[in-house]
């Protein structure tokens, strides 16, 4: 017990631990969708209070949209052997793990508090696994990224918590700097974000994460284009099949009323 690492972070950072305990959550069950035991060993090793999330309710969920990433991941790496994965605000994800074909190349950028949990927890390999302090919203760190082989760079859980400006001039940097690159994103459509700005979002007492600032509803993805004439295509990605009522989370998409309260993971291509 007194070996384990006490985690104290507030804020935005504090969400990373919401989403290690479902991930957990969902990979301790015997029919789980997500194998990651990296992310058990995590929840072992940390000292919070995780109880204070509540029930784990939305685990199934959580990691249906960790997968939906995870494939997009394997995708880039079968089509760009030994290329470089950039995961902005990466938290305590687990992904490396879970994806790692022995040659990907692995950037975390990450705030200064939540590296120094990182690196305490999740120590560097280099030079296929390396991890900058420093918020994605300050560009320099475009200028450690190997591109030669092929760039992806995944935001999970990222984009919500920035302002629309930080947003738009961020993919439009990435687009500009990578061509030929790609990223992913999941958002939140505008009423939950403005049910987390007036904080109803959870009921009184429970857990409630800060405000969300960036929002886009089903269908919104193709405004991405205009972010840059650089971008040449957006997708928006089908989740995956769960269990139970989630085996139809591939058609939410399609379905009225499931629709509207729908998170959409997009994956912006720029051009060559
Ligand atoms: C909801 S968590 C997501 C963590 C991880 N991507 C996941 O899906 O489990 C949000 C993460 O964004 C990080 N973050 C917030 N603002 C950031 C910024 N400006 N630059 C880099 N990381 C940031 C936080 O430290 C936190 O780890």
């Amino acid at each position: 017990m007194t070996d384990r690492l006490k985690v104290e972070l507030t804020g935005v950072p504090e969400t990373l631990l919401w989403n290690l305990y479902h991930r957990a959550a969902e990979a301790r069950r015997p029919d789980a969708v997500l194998d990651d035991p990296k992310a058990l060993e995590l929840v072992e090793a940390i000292d919070f209070p995780f109880e204070r999330f509540g029930e784990p309710k939305m685990a199934q969920w959580h990691a249906l949209r960790v997968l939906c990433f995870d494939r997009a991941v394997r995708r880039f790496m079968t089509a760009y052997p030994g290329g470089t994965v950039v995961a902005l605000g990466e938290g305590l994800e687990t992904q490396f793990w879970r994806v790692d074909d022995g040659r990907v190349r692995w950037l975390t950028v990450e705030l200064p508090e939540t590296v120094a949990v990182r690196r305490r927890l999740l120590p560097d390999d280099p030079p296929r696994r390396r991890t900058l302090a420093g918020s994605a919203l300050d560009h320099s760190w475009m200028d450690e990224v190997d591109a030669g082989e092929g760039v992806l760079i995944s935001t999970q859980g990222l984009l919500m918590y920035l302002q629309p400006d930080e947003v738009r001039s961020l993919i439009a940097a990435c687009a500009e700097r990578f061509p030929g690159g790609a990223l992913i994103f999941d958002s939140v459509p505008h009423f939950l974000a403005e049910r987390s700005r007036r904080g109803d979002l959870a009921p009184e007492g429970a857990y409630r994460a800060p405000a969300w600032h960036w929002s886009l509803d089903p269908g919104e993805h193709r405004k991405i284009l205009e972010y840059s004439p650089r971008i040449a295509g957006v997708r928006d990605l089908r989740y995956p099949r769960g269990r139970g009522l989630l085996t139809l989370a591939p058609l939410a998409g399609h379905m009225p009323l499931v629709r509207k309260l729908r998170m959409p993971i997009v994956e912006v291509s720029f051009a060559a």
